[in-house]
């Protein structure tokens, strides 16, 4: 069994929660956009606080959850990949540079998907955050459902290609990435 003192903290409450959180909400929202409209709109809301409160955590939070922790140039990120696949890349306690680009895609996207989905219900149902300034209107609404529908389907494309390269680094480094992300600690010391 690998000891406690083997491992450091790496995700703390606040990034754990919220990535389940997004799980959640995320897949949710894309399962009742149909039928159970109440549900889809309140998991969207839910989604958008987390995004909103990630993007701040990303400035403000614990070092391995800042942005300038694993935000890096397109330089360094496509030598990752080149690296990854030469079976030579160095391993990061943090996310490593492909991991941190998803990771701000991702959010970027969630963030477009949310909002177009609060335009939407403002231009269709006269409802939400957005009613009091955007009025209802049968064109426009067809526009925006037509963004909100992209958004959403290339948002579970960016998900599925993220779950992959979970799984893929969980393999490549011998970690298990997703108990990280659960109990909130990795390995210390790469070997
Ligand atoms: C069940 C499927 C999923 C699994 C197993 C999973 C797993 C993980 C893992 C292990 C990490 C940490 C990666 C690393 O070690 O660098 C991570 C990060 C992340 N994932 Fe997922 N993920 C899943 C679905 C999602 C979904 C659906 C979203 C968005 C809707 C998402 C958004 C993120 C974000 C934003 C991060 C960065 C966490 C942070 O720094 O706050 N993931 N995910």
């Amino acid at each position: 069994m690998k000891n406690i003192e083997n491992s450091i903290k790496v995700w703390d409450p606040i990034v754990r929660i919220g990535h389940w959180t997004l799980v959640i909400t995320f897949f949710t929202a894309y399962f009742t956009e149909d039928e159970f409209i109440t549900t889809h709109v309140w998991a969207g809301y839910v989604l958008s606080v987390v995004v909103c409160f990630r993007l701040l955590w990303g400035f403000v939070g614990t070092p391995y959850a800042r942005f300038a922790d694993f935000v890096r140039s397109p330089s360094v990120t496509f030598g990752y990949l080149a690296d990854l696949a030469h079976k030579r890349s160095q391993r990061y306690l943090g996310h490593n540079p492909a991991g941190g680009a998803m990771i701000v895609v991702l959010l970027l996207f969630l963030l477009g998907t949310a909002f177009s989905g609060i335009m939407l219900y403002a231009l269709e149902d006269g409802a939400g955050p957005l009613a009091a300034w955007v009025a209802e209107n049968a064109e426009r609404h067809e526009l925006w459902e037509e963004i909100h529908e992209v958004l959403a389907n290339l948002t579970l494309m960016l998900v599925a290609i993220h779950v992959a390269g979970v799984l893929f680094s969980t393999y490549a480094y011998r970690e298990n990435l997703v108990k990280a992300m659960i109990t909130g600690r990795k390995k210390a010391n790469s070997e």
